[in-house]
């Protein structure tokens, strides 16, 4: 089980408090989680220690070296890729998935089709938008007002055109945890598959080899760490591509998609989130801590997203947007308008009584618009982290329901 209190321990910026001395609630955890001591020491640690650039013959060189080594390293175990090399590293999700999307489109021919959802951020589908100057065709798989993609349009969508599919693993506008499992098992051998793991890696363990996947991306400051993002290919794909790089890269992967100096303090940061999300749990190898962490994290987060999600419902003037959470099929990702407020004036209501919580589209923007709530300013997001306790679900709750 999940120790809350301790764990709190281990986040400074838990300890603020505002001028009427209300404690500090992040539920804007979809949108950025808090970072723990032990990251924001890494991070420290590197600029007292160790700072250079890479390859060179000198101490804090070798050292810089060791933490790209070393965070490849991690960084696939946190995948359960098993290949350090799987592993390109940049600024974020949206930057490699639109370096991705560049290289793609010099693979693809015309008459190609794409498929990308609406349910979908945009950096899983405004980097698709590249591939039409290369005359692929991008189809787009509806979502339903329930906040669940249409898999019948999925299947009916599929065809001997389809090259590539992208979609999320999980919604961060809605919370609705996409059937991505069965999505592989209707493709056809030769379709690459991407997924966008974003909002599902702070949440669940991930096993690149078990989704049958050949892209993924996620970012780490959504999972306890630093803004870096993360892109895994399946081994001899990368290469095979022409990727946007100079002629002084390192021309084999994972190299071959980065570029110029990546930012070696926060990857120190990145391996020491993967480090204290491992510490919460038990197993005898890094792979096998951080999946047992995870098995506790999503029932410590399920069991309070419930909560929320059943105090919520409960209110009159509240209407919560996206699935229920009658299984576990959920992320503790909780969207709602109000009947008499627009998600802007809850969320400042929120923020006076110094809780963080988010507002809009949240760059989900066609699923907004798909839902009707464009015009009325999006959602209000409230996102369970690891840090939450019932005691802050209930505070937020009494605070609407007193609006
Ligand atoms: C589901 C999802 N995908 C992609 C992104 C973009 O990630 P990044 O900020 O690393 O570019 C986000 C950011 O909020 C997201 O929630």
């Amino acid at each position: 089980m999940i120790n809350s209190s301790q764990i709190r321990d281990f986040f400074p910026s838990i300890d603020r408090v505002d001028a009427k001395n209300n404690k500090i609630i992040y539920l804007d955890g979809p949108g950025g989680t808090q970072v723990p001591i032990q990251v924001i020491e890494a991070i420290s640690q590197y600029y007292i220690r160790s700072n250079a650039n890479t390859h060179g013959e000198f101490i804090t060189s070798k050292e810089t070296d060791g933490i790209m080594d070393e965070l490849r390293y991690k960084m696939s175990e946190f995948l359960g890729s098993d290949n350090p090399s799987t592993i390109s590293i940049g600024q974020n999700m949206t930057s490699l998935n639109y370096s991705l999307a560049r290289a793609l489109s010099k693979k693809f021919n015309s008459g190609d089709e794409v498929v990308i959802t609406e349910l979908d951020h945009e950096a899983n589908r405004g980097p698709w938008m590249v591939l039409e100057k290369a005359g692929v065709k991008l189809v787009e798989i509806k979502l339903l007002q329930n906040g669940g993609l249409d898999y019948e349009d999925f299947k009916s969508k599929i065809n001997e055109k389809t090259v590539m599919v992208c979609m999320g693993m999980s919604s961060n506008a809605l919370g609705t945890l996409n059937d991505f499992h069965s999505v592989r098992s209707f493709l056809p051998n030769n379709c690459l598959f991407l997924l966008d793991a974003v909002h599902y890696a702070p949440h669940f363990a991930i096993n690149v080899s078990e989704l049958g996947c050949d892209f993924l991306l996620c970012s780490a400051y959504k999972f306890y760490g630093p803004h870096v993002g993360f892109l895994y290919s399946r081994p001899g794909l990368l290469e095979s591509l022409d990727t946007d790089r100079l002629v002084v890269q390192d021309q084999s992967a994972p190299f071959i998609i980065e570029t110029g100096t990546l930012n070696h303090a926060a990857c120190a940061g990145v391996s020491a989130a993967i480090e204290f999300i491992a510490s919460l749990g038990e197993g005898d190898s890094l792979r096998s801590k951080l999946v047992d962490a995870y098995s506790k994290i999503s029932v410590h987060e399920f069991a309070l997203a419930k909560y929320l999600y059943d105090s919520l419902c409960a209110l009159d003037k509240v209407n919560v947007i996206g699935q229920d959470f009658s299984n576990t099929k959920r992320t503790p990702t909780v969207s709602f308008v109000h009947s008499d407020y627009t998600p802007n004036e809850i969320c400042k209501k929120l923020a006076s009584s110094n809780i963080c919580a988010w507002d809009g589209h949240f760059y989900a923007l066609k699923a907004i618009q798909q839902l009707g709530l464009e015009k009325k300013g999006g959602v209000t997001r409230l996102g369970i982290s690891v840090y939450n306790t019932k005691e802050e679900v209930e505070r937020v709750v009494s605070v609407i329901s007193n609006l």
